[in-house]
């Protein structure tokens, strides 16, 4: 890619520690790329890059099947900073050494200066580091110069600026370490001369370019979900080629309030795309009538968005040769093409979308977010001109509405459900927390309980709070919401919601639980 001198590459040396050195980089303005430790020397070199860092990961460097790398990555002069595990394997592969002291570190600790050099320039004598090791570098390879310690390690940073190699023990990437993003700036700009180039502004530039070089003068076609990905990506796509995009918005009376009217508005009156807004909420309630079982209800859901999707885009002469849309935008993001150290591709947002492709439509794929995290996304979004309210969006299932509704869907199940989800994103919303939490919904299970309001007997549904942090939704962990926040959603739902008379909450994490009910 165009900018390869600029680029960092992160080696991953397992269990996806690297990705969140590659977000540092970028937030310092410089683009990064994970790579697997497997990679040669030679594919490294031709890749150009301006630095390289070895991730952290959680084997012993003594370790049988423990990852190393190829020896030719030294002697090809670019700088490279090791950290944790590949601070330690840099430091043996180079004769340094590394020992199972038996005194590991975990968590916080304190770090002592004994002597300053370019990579620590303005560190105090001691600040606060995050660790994580069991091994030890007891001793700095020739060349380099142990300049920093802990209690429990006695080589804790090594510098050789000579060969502008340099290895840390302690995580810089994580927000626990004082001077770690110092650290990693120092190291990008001072050390690897990484000017900060890759803005929002820069990399709006590179997709239109890339984008316009890719379309051409075809058409073009993008499935809107509603969620942040997909809007981004069609807002890029407008931006490069103008009307020869055309935007999907399947409506599956399954979405949130609102939900449909912001994607019109936004879409068609601010910026003007052309929009074809499908309402198609009675063909999915009819199809999903009498059905309770969770994976059925997905298969459904997903074969029926791709039916409808189909049918649109044949409308618009697709599958035709020489006429209609060639190419399909996709919201792919950078994340979902990493493949991690450990050899499986491990994102759960893959297999769960809904969508998918329309498989003998055969249209080449246009993703121009597979470069982005998501963070970078929403910055891109923002800087666009998307509404904050979508940029920031909490994510949403592609089955809808429909995986938290416990049992049958049915449109008055559906309306109950929205009214509430709407009253919970509200009240969060007004508490200040919606950008904190990972998800925030309410849920409708498949029971109705005794109540009593005014004079009268009620018998209606529970609705469920589920909220829940979480950095990428593999884990996650119930929010522990305001008491007096909970009572405030508590009585709207109940004074507001017709067909609920009862609230509760969901305290479990995940594991043991999913965030989703279903
Ligand atoms: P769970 O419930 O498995 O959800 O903890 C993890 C994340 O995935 C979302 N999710 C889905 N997304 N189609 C999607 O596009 C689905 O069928 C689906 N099921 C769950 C869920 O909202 C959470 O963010």
């Amino acid at each position: 890619m165009s900018q390869s001198s600029d680029t960092v590459l992160v080696v991953d040396f397992g269990a996806q520690y690297a990705q969140l050195i590659a977000r540092r980089v970028r937030e310092a303005h410089v683009f990064s790329e994970i790579v697997q430790s497997s990679i040669s020397a030679e594919a490294i070199a031709k890749r150009n890059p301006s630095a390289i860092i070895f991730s952290g990961g959680p084997k012993s460097v003594y370790e049988e099947g423990a990852p190393s790398i190829d020896q030719g990555i030294y002697d090809l002069g670019i700088p490279l900073l090791g950290i944790c595990y590949g601070a330690q394997l840099m430091a043996r592969d180079l004769g340094g050494t590394v020992e199972a002291t038996g005194r590991g570190e975990y968590g916080r600790t304190t770090i002592d200066v004994q002597q300053s050099a370019r990579l620590i320039e303005g560190w105090p004598g001691s600040s606060t580091v995050w660790m994580s090791h069991g091994d030890s570098i007891t001793q700095a390879p020739p060349g380099a110069v142990a300049i920093a310690s802990t209690p429990e390690a006695p080589v804790a940073i090594y510098a050789d600026d000579e060969h502008r190699r340099y290895g840390v023990q302690f995580h810089p990437e994580v927000a626990h370490t004082e001077r770690g993003q110092d650290l990693l700036v120092t190291f990008l700009r001072e050390i690897a001369e990484l000017p900060p180039r890759w803005t929002h502004t820069s990399i709006i530039e590179s997709e239109v370019a890339k984008i316009q070089a890719q379309i051409g003068t075809e058409q073009v076609l993008c499935a809107l979900s509603g969620g942040v990905d997909s809007a981004v990506a069609a807002a890029l796509v407008h931006k490069a080629v103008g009307d020869q995009l055309t935007c999907v918005f399947v409506d599956t009376g399954l979405m949130r309030s609102n939900e449909a009217d912001q994607v019109e508005e936004t879409f068609r009156r601010q910026f003007n795309i052309e929009l074809i807004h499908v309402k198609a909420a009675d063909r999915f309630f009819d199809a999903l009538e009498g059905v309770t079982d969770p994976e059925r209800k997905r298969k459904i859901i997903g074969e029926l968005f791709i039916r409808i999707f189909e049918e649109v885009a044949r409308d618009l002469g697709a599958g035709t040769k020489g006429s209609g849309p060639r190419f399909l935008v996709q919201g792919t993001l950078y994340p979902d093409v990493i493949e991690s150290g450990s050899g499986h591709a491990a994102n759960i947002k893959s297999h769960h979308n809904v969508g998918g492709l329309p498989e003998d439509l055969d249209f080449e794929l246009c993703e121009p977010l597979r470069d982005l995290f998501k963070d970078e996304v929403r910055a891109v979004g923002e800087e666009l001109g998307l509404p904050e309210s979508l940029v920031w969006r909490q994510p949403f299932p592609g089955p809808g509405l429909a995986v938290r509704i416990v049992g049958e869907v049915t449109r008055e199940r559906a309306e109950i459900l929205r009214n509430a989800d709407f009253v919970v994103v509200d009240e969060i919303r007004k508490a200040g927390l919606y950008r904190d939490l990972w998800q925030s919904f309410a849920v409708l299970p498949a029971v109705r309980t005794v109540g009593v309001m005014g004079d009268g007997r009620t018998y209606a549904y529970p609705i469920v709070i589920r909220a829940v942090t979480s950095d990428d939704a593999m884990t996650a962990d119930w929010a522990r919401l305001p008491y007096d926040l909970l009572e405030t959603i508590a009585n709207r739902l109940i004074n507001e919601v017709d067909g609920v008379n009862r609230v509760a909450l969901d305290i479990t994490s995940k594991p043991p639980g999913t965030i989703e009910w279903e």
